[in-house]
């Protein structure tokens, strides 16, 4: 039950947005499933599948052996940080210059940007992230009183961002440059020329460019993701790149909170007080259990990659008329719905909660700003929350960033994916809107 608190509140805590994914299933919550109309959820990135076997039984062991319940080091078990070595190596080529001394083992991705963050960042700072953004990454700096600094991306241009555009937002305040590649939300991935130009910006700068590569086992070019860790690269990486990993997708165990940090041993010192603050050492068994076994995934995760490429494209071809891809990549594929004049919120939200397909909306991933006009009437079974008729007052023309949804493609099976397609086809006439 909510109370009165006798103390005050930080600014931080305060002004943080809330987190959006507890809302899209505050909207789920109210579709009522029936027996062959089940929820279909695509909006949290989350692994549709278990990892395999092998996993299960290691994780099993390592959680009852007598040896998994102290801490570990700062950095983590030395025998998964060799292996996730090894295993870059057969990501990006084996030019790549890693050693161990490089990886942090941290309790997720999330955290590790944010120890990465307050290594950087004093509050007043700024960071450059490309828009559409991560919101974790947004709400990370804004409880550390940093100013996230947009940088707009379109779908002209693919959801790339522009180095051009972001040298101008450079200021004597930025502190950093973000990146996320194949990017969430757009699944945009970005060419390695691209990733290139933006590390020599970096560079230029005396700025370290941060990259969150959760997705990057999902590329399935054939080719390394970029080639910065490159040995032949023509400057060393560790003086300007930070590499961020997250095990949660590629070996699909998200609840078991394994991510990295993948930098200068220089840097790592000075991260060394904050990760023992915030988590004194990753979880332990999960690290035992993945270790040995890291090699012998490969193929698990390329499988899974195949996979959901040919989701990608399984869902772009059912995808029914007036709804049309932007990008797509990694779990990720943004869409632009097909109604005039009705914000993705909107339309994220009748959908929950009229047809039990639940998505995020790309407002959840942006600066919040006033909204464009609600299309018409609360649906049946729609709450006339002061939100929705909010829109009454709002500009007349919906903005085009304010019609893309998020549909995260590697939640669910291909059969899924084809019920999600029929019921998007049902409600371009059911919704009654403008299309
Ligand atoms: C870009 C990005 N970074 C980090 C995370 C979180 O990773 P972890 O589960 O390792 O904290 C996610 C999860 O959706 C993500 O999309």
């Amino acid at each position: 039950m909510a109370s009165a608190l006798g103390f005050r509140l930080s600014k931080g805590a305060l002004t943080t947005i809330a987190p959006p994914i507890p809302k899209a299933y505050e909207w789920a919550a109210r579709y009522i499933p029936k027996p062959n109309l089940p929820l279909l959820d695509m909006s949290q990135g989350v692994p549709g599948i278990p990892p395999p076997a092998e996993v299960h039984s290691a994780l099993g062991a390592a959680a009852s052996s007598t040896t998994s319940f102290g801490y570990t080091r700062w950095d983590g078990e030395p025998t998964l940080r060799q292996a996730l070595v090894d295993e870059m190596k057969v990501v990006y080529g084996p030019e790549t210059d890693l050693e161990m001394a490089d990886v942090a083992l941290t309790s997720g991705c999330n955290l590790a940007f944010v120890a990465v963050a307050m290594s950087l960042v004093d509050a007043g700072d700024e960071v450059i992230l490309p828009v559409p953004w991560y919101f974790n990454h947004q709400m990370a700096l804004n409880l550390l009183g940093v100013k996230p600094v947009p940088l707009f991306t379109s779908p002209e241009s693919g959801f790339l961002p522009s180095v051009a555009e972001c040298k101008k937002l450079i200021t004597p305040k930025t502190r950093a440059i973000v990146l996320v590649t194949p990017n969430n939300p757009t699944g945009s991935t970005y060419p390695p020329s691209l990733i290139a130009s933006f590390a020599t910006l970096a560079r230029e700068h005396n700025l370290p460019l941060i990259i969150d590569e959760t997705y990057r086992d999902f590329i399935t070019t054939g080719s390394p993701p970029h080639d910065l860790f490159s040995r032949s690269a023509i400057n060393p990486w560790r003086h300007t790149f930070i590499h961020l990993f997250s095990f949660s997708k590629s070996y699909c165990l998200p609840g078991h909170r394994l991510g990295a940090i993948v930098a200068s041993p220089t840097l790592l010192q000075s991260i060394k007080a904050i990760l023992d603050t915030l988590q004194i050492c990753p979880p332990r068994p999960i690290q035992m259990a993945l270790g040995p076994l890291l090699p012998s995934l490969r193929p698990f995760i390329s499988d899974t990659a195949t996979q959901i490429e040919a989701r990608h494209k399984l869902f772009k071809d059912k995808l029914p008329k007036g709804w049309k891809v932007g990008a797509q990549g990694g779990y990720f594929a943004f869409v632009r719905h097909p109604w005039k004049g009705v914000t993705a919120e909107d339309v994220s939200r009748r959908l929950a909660v009229r047809v039990g397909v639940v998505t995020l909306p790309a407002s959840f991933f942006m600066e919040e700003k006033p909204q464009g006009l609600v299309g018409g009437q609360p649906a049946e079974g729609e709450e006339e929350s002061e939100d929705y008729w909010g829109g009454l007052e709002r500009e007349e023309e919906v903005q085009e960033e304010d019609r893309w949804i998020r549909f995260s493609v590697a939640n669910v099976d291909d059969r899924k994916v084809e019920l999600v397609c029929v019921r998007l086809a049902k409600c371009v006439d059911e919704f009654g809107w403008r299309v």
